[in-house]
């Protein structure tokens, strides 16, 4: 099994199969187990994404207060400064959920970052019932999150895995503070083991701007330390998500990858 690669119509075809999708694996996950957690990417692209699930004829009460809302990573800001990557999704999906509450994870931006990414990390580990001991790391304590939504920047980065980053060989931490030199404050990122232990991993892509970036990733010699959205090459719960847009100098690669 490999990654996947799937192609939609740029706009509503794509964000609102990803909701389908979204709502569909939470479903199933709490008709499983009673519990579905989830990681939400920052960034832009997310946006009308966690809009559609703000809607109320998505998820139900009952199902929101099921599921369990990580962050795949934070700029070191505080959470109403407008670049807090919590301040968005809060903007977006959790101030709209009405009577909806679902359990929300969010790390501290505000705090000294090698504590906050500490503290997070023991959050995760320390939610046993709700996270899977199943993982396809090689540290048998990384616990598996049910999805993991990340974005790619133009610069190869996913999560705030940024070029050169200290986190990208990181096998056995889960969150790792970062201080990118591209980026005007340090950020909190998971590490490449919280990826490997998902059961299933999403990034998406929208856009012309990504797609030289998106070729070079999916389709260019594997070095995670230049381009560390390859730090998901290989890994068969990965689907990657672009709009017709990202994926133009893709050719007709969809479906499994080589
Ligand atoms: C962040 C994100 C980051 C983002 C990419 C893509 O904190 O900025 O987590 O990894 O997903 O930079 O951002 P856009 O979706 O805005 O292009």
């Amino acid at each position: 099994m490999r990654e996947h690669l799937r192609v939609l119509e740029a706009g509503a075809e794509f964000y609102d199969t990803l909701a389908a999708e979204f709502c569909g694996l939470a479903r199933t996950a709490i008709a499983q187990k009673g519990a579905f957690t989830v990681a939400l990417s920052g960034g832009n692209t997310p946006v009308p994404l966690y809009e559609r699930l703000a809607d109320i004829n998505r998820l139900s009460t009952a199902e929101w207060d099921h599921i369990s809302i990580f962050q795949s990573d934070e700029r070191c800001v505080p959470p109403d400064h407008p670049r807090s990557n919590y301040r968005m999704i809060n903007d977006a999906l959790l101030s709209r959920l009405g009577n909806s509450a679902p359990d929300v994870h969010r790390m501290r931006g505000e705090m000294d970052p090698a504590r906050a990414a500490a503290d997070y990390e023991d959050e995760i580990r320390a939610l046993e019932h709700v996270v899977s001991k199943r993982s396809h790391s090689t540290d048998s304590d990384t616990m598996g999150l049910d999805l993991i939504l990340l974005g790619l920047g133009s610069d190869g980065h996913t999560a705030s895995l940024f070029p050169g980053g200290s986190a990208i060989g990181e096998t056995t931490r889960l969150v790792m503070a970062q201080s990118p030199e591209s980026q005007p404050e340090p950020r909190l990122t998971f590490t490449p083991a919280v990826f490997r232990a998902a059961r299933q991993v999403w990034v998406i892509a929208s856009g012309a701007g990504k797609a030289t970036t998106a070729r070079k990733v999916l389709l260019g010699p594997v070095t995670p330390i230049l381009l560390p959205a390859q730090v998901l090459r290989g890994l068969a719960q990965v689907t990657w998500w672009l709009d017709r847009e990202a994926a133009e100098e893709l050719g007709d690669s969809e479906g499994p990858l080589a």
